[in-house]
């Protein structure tokens, strides 16, 4: 059965509210990114689009309808396998995970399958640091928030401490915020100073030990040393070869290397030295009036990030003037990095790493090659804008002693950014098509760099890094969201979330790696680097996910029958259990239904057998995923987000229940028994 939406506004399936207070209204104006540097488009993918819509509409053709790929339960928890085999088999195919898919549905509440218990970890205005005072949203005050869990938790990191079996550090992204949901009477058009301080202490990241229990997922958030909030106005450190550059001074901070604060932190990484990179995306919200900056070259560099507006929504810039592009044109510059933060040593000082450049970043995550050379793959998530990949010049070292890590925190300073550009003419079987990965600069030790991209300096290339890679001919993707390797294969897998205006007049029309005009559901890519090597400067690739209705011509799981799979629309984080599998977390189901968590085989003959693993509450996004191998992680963020909505006309009560405010918060589900997360066959 084919659900209601929500109230929606958008093509992708989020309420116009979500847009305005996380993302500026991206959907709503022209991607900022004016050219059509397409190099391959029509007939690779007419190509391309002839073997999808020939193998989809054959499946579909035998498939039934969504129903059917649907009715893997009727409510959470009480579903039982699809009776049909796979291809070619005579009965069902045993579950490749040991849980009956969660169906679709719009409950107010985060659902998984029957057997998996759950618990919420920590919400929004639960205390972080000693001496928090207990959650309030009547009486929030900014110096309770700066000590409280923030906003919106997105990304989330789980570091076990070797020193401490059963416990672990939870690292938590606190992406945005949404004043008219947090805060009861606020007028957006007159916010107090206070108001925006509680919105600028409710950004950032939170750091928080947790104690484990050895009988199930169960987390226990502990009052401890290392507990840390980081926010809007925390101090960090510029390095790389932008770090003092004129493009990142400011009157506060005339030398370029000291900022205030992280924003809008989206998806993530950790690192295999154990710190965790942190992506600032939709930066451009925070900063007005760019279109009254004078300078034409400056103006035009600000809109080619989104920055072209008046006032913005949140109102900053009447609190603090750093916010405002008439006075300070440059500050925006220090926005929109790859932060790397060491979770275990809460006095260390954030590091803003600009030779990973400067985009809408959706987060990091590093792969360590055989010679110790790292490289680190990144999203820019817009429509129309690139996939990037970082190689060190220096290698890792795998010890822990003082001198390792000194050297490892230089990893991200010194080596080479490219950018891809993808080419999609390679015959059925196989890849669907290669690649190369072109230079944009290289950061040199010292702090020097040497631009690959004409008429632009290293800094230039290092802060306009859309420019950049325009001018060398990168291939405009359908908003790049989390791409990271696969911890045993190396292969890389990258959400691209959706697309609304691909191939609509003057916009980059299909090609073989972004095939359907308008796309609202997104699709999932494989990327395989040339000898396996990370630092290669060719890759092959392949379509693993055509996201959407598996009914539906158009789309496309791994080859594998779809009317055995959960649709799945707009994926964007994802992540690998202990044993191989890849999941994904979508952001604003274009099918009506809530967002969800899925699981999908990469390898044998249940490669692309989606299978949702929990859904969560109206209004909310997925994020965050954490799947080890006994409990799965989830971020619950912006539960009862709908532009019908408010606080006091909610459409969530999660996850307090009766009358009670939503609240972002993290979720950890288990086995019942504390079993493996993943049993292949037992459901
Ligand atoms: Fe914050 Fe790209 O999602
Ligand atoms: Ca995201
Ligand atoms: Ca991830």
């Amino acid at each position: 059965m084919r659900l209601l939406p929500l109230a929606v506004h958008r093509p992708h399936g989020r309420p116009a509210i979500s847009c305005r207070y996380r993302c500026n209204d991206a959907c709503s104006r022209p991607a900022p990114n004016p050219t059509d540097t397409t190099p391959f488009r029509e007939v690779a993918a007419a190509a391309l689009s002839r073997r999808r819509v020939l193998q989809a509409g054959l499946v579909a053709g035998i498939s039934g309808t969504l129903a059917a790929a649907c009715g893997t339960g009727g409510g959470a928890g009480a579903g039982a396998a699809p009776a049909a085999g796979a291809a070619g088999s005579a009965g069902p195919m045993p579950s490749p995970f040991g849980f009956a898919a969660v169906a679709p549905n719009t409950e107010d509440a985060v659902r998984v399958p029957g057997g998996f218990e759950q618990q919420v970890v920590i919400r929004w205005g639960d205390p972080v640091l000693p001496g928090a005072p207990a959650f309030d949203a009547n009486a929030q005050t900014a110096a309770a928030q700066a000590q409280q869990f923030g906003f919106n938790n997105d990304f989330l990191a789980l570091l076990d401490d070797p020193a401490s079996p059963g416990r672990a550090l939870l690292v938590a992204n606190h992406e945005y915020t949404t004043e008219p949901f947090m805060i009861p009477g606020y007028d957006p058009d007159a916010p107090t100073p206070e108001q925006v301080a509680i919105g600028m202490a409710a950004h950032g990241m939170s750091v928080v030990a947790v104690q484990r229990d050895g009988a199930s997922g169960r987390l226990t958030p502990t009052m401890d040393a290392v507990n840390r909030r980081i926010t809007a106005s925390t101090p960090m450190t510029l390095t790389g070869p932008a770090a003092g550059d004129a493009l990142v001074r400011t009157s506060a901070d005339p030398e370029g290397r000291t900022v205030l604060g992280t924003l809008n932190n989206c998806a993530g990484g950790v690192t295999p030295w154990r710190t965790v990179l942190t992506g600032e995306e939709n930066v451009d919200q925070y900063f007005a009036n760019g279109e009254a900056v004078a300078d034409p070259a400056a103006r035009a560099a600000l809109a080619r990030y989104g920055m072209d507006g008046g006032a913005t929504d949140r109102r900053w810039e009447a609190v603090d003037p750093r916010f405002d592009l008439t006075r300070e044109p440059t500050e925006p510059n220090r926005f929109g990095w790859i932060v790397e933060v060491d979770p275990f040593d809460p006095a260390s000082t954030p590091r803003k790493h600009t030779a990973l450049g400067r985009f809408k970043h959706e987060g990091a995550n590093v792969r360590v090659g055989p010679t110790g050379t790292v490289a680190v793959y990144m999203g820019d998530d817009e429509r129309f804008e690139y996939l990037y990949k970082f190689v060190s010049s220096r290698t890792h070292r795998a010890g822990d002693a003082p001198a390792d890590r000194a050297s490892n925190a230089r990893l991200l300073d010194e080596g080479t950014l490219f950018v891809a550009r993808f080419s999609g003419d390679a015959p059925t079987p196989g890849p669907d098509g290669g690649g190369e990965w072109l230079p944009l600069v290289e950061s040199l030790a010292g702090g020097t760099g040497r631009s690959f991209v004409p008429g632009m300096t290293a800094a230039e290339v290092l802060v306009h890094t859309r420019m950049a890679a325009d001018t060398v001919g990168a291939t405009p993707m359908d908003r790049p969201e989390d791409v990271q390797p696969h911890p045993t294969t190396g292969r890389v897998y990258a959400a691209l979330t959706n697309n609304d205006e691909r191939g609509t007049p003057g916009k980059p029309g299909v090609d073989a790696v972004n095939p359907r005009p308008e796309n609202t559901n997104g699709q999932v890519l494989e990327l395989t680097e040339t000898g396996d090597d990370p630092a290669a400067r060719t890759f092959g690739w392949s379509l693993l996910l055509v996201c959407g209705d598996p009914a539906a011509a158009d789309t496309y799981f791994g080859g594998f029958p779809k009317d055995q799979v959960s649709p799945i629309s707009c994926p964007d984080n994802v992540a690998f259990d202990a044993v191989g599998n890849l999941w994904i977390a979508t952001d604003g189901n274009a099918l009506g239904s809530n967002d969800g968590l899925f699981a999908v085989p990469l390898e044998g003959p249940q490669r692309g057998r989606v299978q949702q693993f929990l859904t969560v509450p109206r209004g909310a996004e997925t994020c965050g995923p954490v799947v080890e191998e006994r409990l799965a992680l989830v971020s619950v963020q912006h539960p009862g987000e709908a532009d019908d909505a408010s606080l006091a006309n909610p459409i969530s009560h999660w996850p307090d229940g009766g009358t009670s405010i939503a609240r972002p918060a993290v979720v950890s589900v288990w086995r019942a028994g504390g079993g493996p997360l993943v049993a292949p066959g037992s459901a």
